[in-house]
């Protein structure tokens, strides 16, 4: 079957400007209609058309440069028909920069009450009133379409890793199949699609699927399927043998990864794009990541702690706010507290990947992961 030429019109170029040639790391420049991603790079998580607690303002100053939203939560609320009336997802949220929509795919089969799954599509019932839905490859990139992201994916089948080898290779293979419908479905010409790797931990499976979708000719590929449950060494192992199946001149996304160390060690095995709720999510739950490794900031121990949070670090809430303060205020529940630690946290991650592209540029992004892991200590 011979597809139309790759989405990526003149207004996406991945301008691949260095690799490592210690580690395979590299940096880039990924030119989007909302403007340039430097990469590495994570996006933030704004699930329902926002960054929790943060403005779009704030998001900025933090470095973040993109930021991802999810078709399933915006498709069940407010319906992408209301988004796509209210001029679009960056007009929505009135964020400016780049945005990248998840198909559904992994949030029906994480979130939702499963009713029946085809090869035709997958039949749900909402996490919020019950009610009974259906998600097919056409009806995501439909919506996906209304959204009006930069980039866009293609929908996938994440079984959970537990499953056995033959559930696993279906499930490669009905992504493989409902990334040709996505492809085929794609009207707009403005959003790079992207095809999503699956197989698990099983080389051959994730070969499979690469060599699936390469066909498709995707303007970028993620990788799927990790960071749900299995052990962090297999997760690596996993990347170490996938990268080198995706081709070099295209950007590949880690999809919902993950802690400090996992970005790292990802960008050492050749990804160029992550998201993860761990910054927001654990800064709203009084966790803060900072140059010497996490702080759980409700300890009793910070109470009269006059310290900044973090006084050597990226973020200006760590150099300004002492320990005391920020413990004060989740102890007292005022929200304030969440919205300084998500702030913080995704100054962190985002300067984080800064520091490594300079540390690709420079050949030293090894001895970059090894500081940090240094100083982060033992639960980066
Ligand atoms: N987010 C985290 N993992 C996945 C995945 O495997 N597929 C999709 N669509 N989204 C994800």
């Amino acid at each position: 079957m011979t597809y139309k030429k790759a989405n990526h019109v003149a207004s996406f170029r991945f301008e691949l400007q260095h690799t490592d040639p210690n580690t395979g790391a590299r940096a880039g420049q990924w030119h989007t209609p909302h403007g340039i991603v430097d990469t590495p790079a994570f996006m933030p998580v704004g699930t329902l058309g926002t960054v929790k607690g943060l403005l779009p303002e704030q998001l900025k100053a933090a470095g973040a440069q993109m930021v991802l939203s999810n078709t399933y939560h915006l498709a069940l609320r407010p319906g992408a028909d209301v988004v796509e009336e209210l001029g679009g997802l960056h007009q929505f949220m009135n964020w400016s920069g780049p945005i990248l929509t998840d198909s559904g795919g992994f949030q029906v089969f994480s979130l939702a009450k499963l009713s029946k799954l085809t090869d035709d599509q997958v039949v749900f019932r909402s996490h919020i009133d019950g009610s009974l839905l259906e998600l097919s490859p056409e009806k995501a990139i439909r919506i996906q379409e209304q959204l009006g992201a930069d980039c866009i994916m293609c929908l996938d089948e994440c079984p959970p890793h537990d499953v056995g080898q033959d559930r696993l290779r279906a499930a490669v293979q009905r992504t493989t199949a409902w990334a040709a419908r996505c492809r085929d479905a794609q009207k707009r010409d403005d959003q790079a699609l992207f095809g999503i790797v699956q197989g698990g931990i099983d080389p051959h499976l994730r070969e499979e699927s690469a060599e699936g979708l390469l066909p498709l000719d995707f303007p970028g590929y993620a990788i799927g399927g990790l960071s749900v449950g299995e052990d962090p060494n297999d997760m690596y192992k996993t990347l170490d043998f996938t990268t080198p199946f995706l081709p070099v001149e295209k950007p590949r996304y880690l999809m919902g990864v993950g802690k400090p160390v996992d970005l790292l060690e990802s960008i050492i095995r050749g990804v160029d794009l992550f998201d993860c709720v761990m910054p927001t999510r654990n800064g709203r739950n009084a966790m803060a990541f900072t140059s010497n490794g996490p702080v759980k900031i409700r300890n009793a121990k910070y109470q009269r702690d006059v310290t900044p949070l973090d006084p050597d670090g990226p973020s200006e809430v760590g150099r300004i706010y002492s320990r005391g303060y920020l413990r004060h205020l989740f102890v007292a529940k005022e929200m304030l507290g969440a919205i300084l630690l998500s702030w913080h946290n995704i100054a962190f991650y985002e300067n984080l990947v800064r520091e490594m592209r300079q540390a690709i540029f420079e050949n030293r992004s090894a001895e970059f992961r090894a500081d940090q892991l240094a100083r982060w200590g033992s639960d980066p």
